[in-house]
């Protein structure tokens, strides 16, 4: 599903060969079709820049990324905007994929309006589906953001992301602004619509925790290249790298469990 080879990245243009500030390096990480896979590092180490450029928003300086085999950075024009619907994002902040003036069902009904999938009554059918999917109840669809919760916020943006059936989901540190029984229900849903709909799902969090609840298989980051990456139960518990073990060690609750049985 996914295929990233070989990529790094930076900022700031290139010089002489290289870039500037190099932010990743040679990072390579599969995603297959209905499998999550973990990626975690502390703050700072490349995620977001990773993830944007799976997304085709930011260029890699070497290597390529493939989603179902095609090359994503050799994209334009409309293959490009194919692209775009194939592979959708989560945020730390829902509110940053929901406007305030939108009410839940508008923000839902919207990526099918822009890529002109059905007439209003269909939409208006599939955006009832999505909010049932997420565990929405229908009278939340009347609302603005600035009316929900944080947990609510997040299944909103979930069920946006997936209105167009991606292929491809990546979720930026999507429950790390919720409290803790919030993010074991989010963390639940998540599961629950990957066996559904069998999307693949890039999942990004400094959080291990959250990993070993989610997650099939974990890539450990660290400055930007990829350290230690296996089966999540094997990384967990026995960690090969040095940088693996120490942020275990730096994990309080790998109980999480726990978290999820008192919600
Ligand atoms: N637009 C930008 N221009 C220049 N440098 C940037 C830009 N975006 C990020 N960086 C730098 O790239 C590095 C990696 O940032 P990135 O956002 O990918 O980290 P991250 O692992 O997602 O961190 P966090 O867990 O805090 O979200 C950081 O040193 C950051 O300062
Ligand atoms: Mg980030």
């Amino acid at each position: 599903m996914l295929e990233i080879v070989g990529v790094s990245a930076g900022y700031g243009g290139r010089e002489r060969g290289r870039d500037v500030t190099a932010v990743i390096e040679d990072v390579t990480l599969r995603v297959a079709a209905g499998e999550i896979v973990g990626l975690v590092g502390e703050s700072g180490c490349g995620k977001t820049t990773l993830a944007r450029v799976v997304t085709g928003l930011h260029r890699p300086s070497a290597g390529a990324v493939r989603v179902a085999e095609v090359d994503v950075h050799a994209l334009r024009g409309r293959a490009l905007r194919a692209h775009r619907r194939q592979v959708q994002m989560v945020f730390q902040d829902p509110c940053l994929t929901l406007s305030p003036r939108q009410t839940v069902r508008q923000a839902l009904a919207e990526p099918l309006h822009i890529h002109r999938i059905g007439d209003t009554r269909s939409r208006s059918t599939r955006v009832s589906e999505l909010m049932d999917l997420v565990g929405l109840d229908p009278q939340v669809g009347d609302r603005r953001p600035g009316q929900l919760s944080g947990g609510q916020q997040q299944r909103v943006a979930i069920a946006r992301a997936l209105a167009l059936e991606p292929r491809l989901l990546i979720c930026d540190e999507p429950v790390t602004a919720l409290d803790v029984s919030v993010q074991a229900t989010v963390l639940n849903l998540l599961c629950d619509l990957r066996d559904r709909l069998e999307f693949g799902c890039l999942f990004i969090t400094h959080d291990l925790a959250v990993i070993s609840q989610l997650a099939d298989r974990v890539a450990v980051m660290r400055h930007g290249r990829i350290v230690e990456q296996g089966p999540t139960g094997d990384v967990t518990t026995r960690p090969r790298h040095p940088y693996t073990r120490t942020l275990l060690a730096a994990t309080p609750t790998m109980d999480i469990e726990t978290k999820a049985r008192s919600v």
